[in-house]
């Protein structure tokens, strides 16, 4: 374990590098939405990404990042995160794809991911990423000054299981700052009241896996692709957010929403 323990407070001036780089990422993620079509291959929305990155002037920071091959993560229908974008994989009618960019911006990072629906879903698949989607929304709404890393996960994995679905435990939602992966872990399942108690300026992600089936993912033999073991449908939505005095704020969204 050589993962920093210490939670960083950020500075107003660290935050707007943070705002950036998250509205950065968010405008990217915009960009390739319309690319999202049957025949398009994953390699194709990874090079049209790092083109608008280096156009831009970020960087990926996937890209190299122990040894990941590509610039973005493409997760299709059971890959649960971590796909690596490929020439021969053509996205085609009723898949699911997660689409997950990071991007540096003068030193500071922005993390989001957003699945989406290629041409029209299954009604299964319709509905475990419109309760991935509020996953999302609800662990959010739980981030405030004084509440705990434990009411995200629980209201994550309340509102998941409800639906009859299951939230993966092996991929956690993560500080990031100047680093990529920082303390603190944010589980996506948990108990009310326990872990640590959010404090203003605090910045890290929420980025739930959920999953139609079993909650237990398997890596691949490329050492990264991580797929559900039951090799049923997983969706996933991510965003980068800060602890306020008052509240939370999103910082990965495209300029002009909140
Ligand atoms: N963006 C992913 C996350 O949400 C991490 C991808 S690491 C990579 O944390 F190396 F696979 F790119
Ligand atoms: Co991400
Ligand atoms: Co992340």
């Amino acid at each position: 374990m050589n993962k920093q323990q210490t939670i960083v407070i950020l500075s107003k001036r660290e935050l707007d590098k943070m705002r950036k780089a998250g509205r950065l990422a968010a405008e990217l993620l915009h960009h390739l939405e319309p690319m999202v079509k049957p025949g398009v291959s994953t390699l194709e929305l990874n090079d049209e990404a790092e083109r608008w990155t280096q156009a831009h002037g970020a960087k990926s920071a996937p890209l190299g990042y122990k040894g990941y091959p590509k610039s973005i993560c493409t997760s299709i229908n059971e890959v649960v995160c971590h796909g690596i974008p490929n020439a021969k994989q053509i996205l085609k009618d009723g898949d699911i794809v997660n689409i997950d960019v990071t991007l540096i911006v003068d030193g500071y990072h922005g993390d989001t991911s957003k699945t989406f629906f290629v041409g029209t879903p299954s009604p299964i698949a319709k509905k475990l990423v419109e309760v991935t989607e509020e996953c999302r929304r609800r662990g959010i709404a739980e981030v405030m000054p004084g509440a705990r890393i434990g009411d995200i996960g629980a209201a994550i994995q309340e509102y998941a299981e409800a639906q009859g679905f299951s939230v993966v435990r092996d991929f956690v939602g993560h500080g990031i700052s100047n680093i990529f992966h920082t303390a603190p872990d944010i589980p996506h399942y948990g108990t009310r009241g326990k872990g640590r108690v959010l404090r203003p300026g605090m910045v890290f992600t929420i980025e739930p896996m959920i999953n139609e089936g079993t909650w237990e993912v398997e890596v691949l033999s490329d050492g990264w692709t991580a797929v559900t073991r039951d090799r049923k449908l997983s969706a996933q939505f991510e965003h980068t957010i800060a602890v306020t005095d008052d509240g939370v704020e999103i910082l990965t969204l495209p300029e002009g929403e909140i």
